[in-house]
C-alpha cells in the first residue's frame, strides 16, 4: 500500500476550468440522521459517498433503520421518532466523525440501554462534555472518560426540555440540543453564538417541526417544540464550500488561472473564507444564486490575483471559516505585511490540533509566525518567498484537512513534498486526487 504521496512539481495555469465538488458534509450527515427519525421513505440526492457520512449511516443501520445507497441517490427508510431497534449491548462506532458521535448521541437520548459509543484514535482525544452536559440536563445519564470517548449513553422516555446557552461557536453542540429537543415534549430553548445554521433551516424547511430562530446582536435565539412526527423528505445535497475552499485557494495562488465551481452551498454561515480572501485582495465572485429550502446555492468564479495584502482579523468570523482556516494562513504566508487572527483555540479541538499544525507548516516553510496569549496568530507575509527544497508532512491523527492543504501548498508554492496517508482526504472529500489531476496536477 502507498504510504505517501509525492508532489514536486506546480500545477499549471488552470485555464478556465469548471469543477463540481461532492455534496456537502454536514448536510449529509444532517440527512442521514434527522431522516431516520422521520416515518418513511427519505430520499437524498448526491449525497456525500465519504467515510464519514458512511460512518453515520453504518450507524443507523445498527439501529435497525434501512437504507439503500443507489449511485445517484440514498434511500432511508425512518422507523418513526422512536422507531430505533436494537439488542443490549450495542457499541456505535462514529469513526473519524465528530458530528456523527454528537448528533448521534442526541438522537439516542431515549434510549433503554445502554449504548456504548467510540471511534478512531483522533475522536477518541476529542471532547465529548460539551455535549454530554446539556444532554444531562434533559435527564440522560452518561458513563464516560473524562469527557472523552468511549461513552456509554442511557436515555430517558421522560426527558424535560432545557434552556441552554451555547458559549463555544459550535454548530455540533447546538444541533445536539436541538436534536434532543425534537424527542422532548414541550420548548427547548436555546441561545447561541452563531455558527452553521443547517439544522435550523432544515427543522424549518424540510422537516416542518415547529421551530423559532432570531439573531440579537451577539447571539442565536431558537425554539423547537418537540414530540411531532416528522415526515419522510427528498434532499438534492450541495456542493461542500469546505472541500470549494482547497481549489479555490489554490487556484487564486497559482498563476495565469481562472476556476469555476459550480452548485456550492453559499450559505452566509459557510462563506467566512470568501469573505476573508476578498478582504486580503481577491475578487472572488458568487454567481447563479437561488434558494434551495432555505439553503444558498451559487456558483464561485476565482483567478489568480497578485497582490494580496495582510489583514487583522477580529474573532466575529471565526465560526463561517472553521474548517479552512488552515487554507487562510497559508494565503497569509503570501501576503505582503503581518496578518493577525485572533480567538482560534476551537481549531485544536478539531480532528487533530489544527491550530499548532497550522503553526509547524508555516515554520517548515520557513514563515515567521507565532501563537499569541489569547490563542490567535501572527504571520508575517512575504509574496516572493521561495520554497524550501523538501518538506515531509506525517499527520499522526491522519487528519484530512492536513493532508489536502499540504496539497495544496505544494501544488501552488512548489518544492519537494511527501504527504504521509494518501487515503485521509477520504473522510471528507473522495474525489479530491481525483479532481486534483484532472486539473492538471502532477502526484505521484
Ligand atoms: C460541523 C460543525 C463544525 C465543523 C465540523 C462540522 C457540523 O464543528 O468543524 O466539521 O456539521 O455541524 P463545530 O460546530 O463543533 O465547531
Amino acid at each position: 500500500m502507498q504510504k505517501f504521496i509525492s508532489i514536486n512539481q506546480k500545477i499549471d495555469r488552470l485555464k478556465k476550468k469548471i469543477i463540481y465538488v461532492p455534496g456537502d458534509k454536514s448536510l449529509s450527515i444532517r440527512f442521514v440522521l434527522l431522516s431516520s427519525l422521520t416515518k418513511g421513505k427519505c430520499i437524498a440526492y448526491n449525497i456525500l459517498k465519504s467515510d464519514d457520512v458512511l460512518s453515520a449511516i453504518h450507524n443507523i443501520k445498527k439501529l435497525g433503520i434501512k437504507v439503500n445507497m443507489k449511485k445517484f441517490r440514498c434511500e432511508i427508510y425512518g422507523n418513526g421518532l422512536f422507531g430505533y431497534k436494537y439488542k443490549k449491548n450495542l457499541i456505535l462506532d462514529a469513526g473519524n466523525s465528530g458530528t456523527t458521535a454528537r448528533l448521534l448521541c442526541s438522537a439516542l437520548i431515549d434510549t433503554n440501554y445502554p449504548i456504548k459509543i467510540v471511534g478512531d484514535k483522533s475522536l477518541m482525544k476529542r471532547d465529548m462534555n460539551r455535549i454530554i452536559k446539556p444532554l444531562k440536563s434533559f435527564g440522560v445519564k452518561f458513563r464516560d472518560n473524562n469527557g472523552k470517548l468511549p461513552i456509554f449513553i442511557k436515555g430517558s422516555k421522560s426527558t424535560k426540555p432545557i434552556n441552554y446557552t451555547e458559549n463555544l461557536g459550535s454548530a455540533q453542540c447546538k444541533s445536539a440540543v436541538m436534536i434532543a429537543a425534537l424527542k422532548t415534549f414541550g420548548t427547548t430553548k436555546i441561545k447561541s453564538l452563531p455558527s452553521r445554521n443547517h439544522t435550523e433551516l432544515m427543522f424549518k424547511n424540510v422537516l416542518h417541526v415547529p421551530i423559532k430562530f432570531k439573531n440579537r446582536k451577539k447571539y442565536d435565539f431558537i425554539e423547537v417544540k418537540g414530540r411531532n412526527e416528522i415526515k419522510p423528505f427528498n434532499y438534492k445535497i450541495p456542493g461542500d464550500m469546505s472541500s470549494a475552499a482547497f481549489f479555490i485557494v489554490l487556484t487564486l495562488l497559482s498563476k495565469n488561472s481562472e476556476l469555476t465551481l459550480k452548485e456550492i452551498n453559499i450559505n452566509s454561515s459557510r462563506i467566512g473564507i470568501v469573505k476573508i480572501l476578498n478582504m486580503m485582495g481577491a475578487k472572488i465572485k458568487f454567481l447563479n444564486k437561488r434558494n434551495y429550502k432555505g439553503e444558498m446555492i451559487g456558483d464561485i468564479f476565482v483567478k489568480s490575483t497578485k497582490n494580496l495584502k495582510a489583514i487583522n482579523l477580529n474573532s466575529s468570523l471565526n465560526s463561517s471559516v472553521i474548517d479552512e482556516f488552515l487554507l487562510v494562513f497559508l494565503v497569509a504566508s503570501k501576503c505582503e505585511g503581518v496578518s493577525s487572527f485572533e480567538k482560534l483555540s476551537e481549531l485544536n479541538q478539531k480532528e487533530s490540533k489544527r491550530l499548532d499544525w497550522g503553526i509547524k507548516i508555516l515554520k517548515m516553510m520557513n514563515v515567521k509566525v507565532i501563537k499569541t496569549k489569547k490563542q490567535g496568530i501572527k504571520i508575517w507575509g512575504n509574496k516572493n518567498s521561495l520554497p524550501k527544497k523538501k518538506y515531509i508532512i506525517k499527520n499522526y491523527l491522519k487528519d484530512h484537512r492536513i493532508f489536502m492543504l499540504s496539497a495544496v501548498a505544494a501544488l501552488s508554492l512548489g518544492g519537494n513534498w511527501r504527504i504521509y496517508d494518501p487515503n485521509s482526504f477520504k473522510t471528507s472529500f473522495p474525489s479530491f486526487k481525483k479532481i486534483l489531476i484532472s486539473l492538471g496536477a502532477k502526484i505521484e
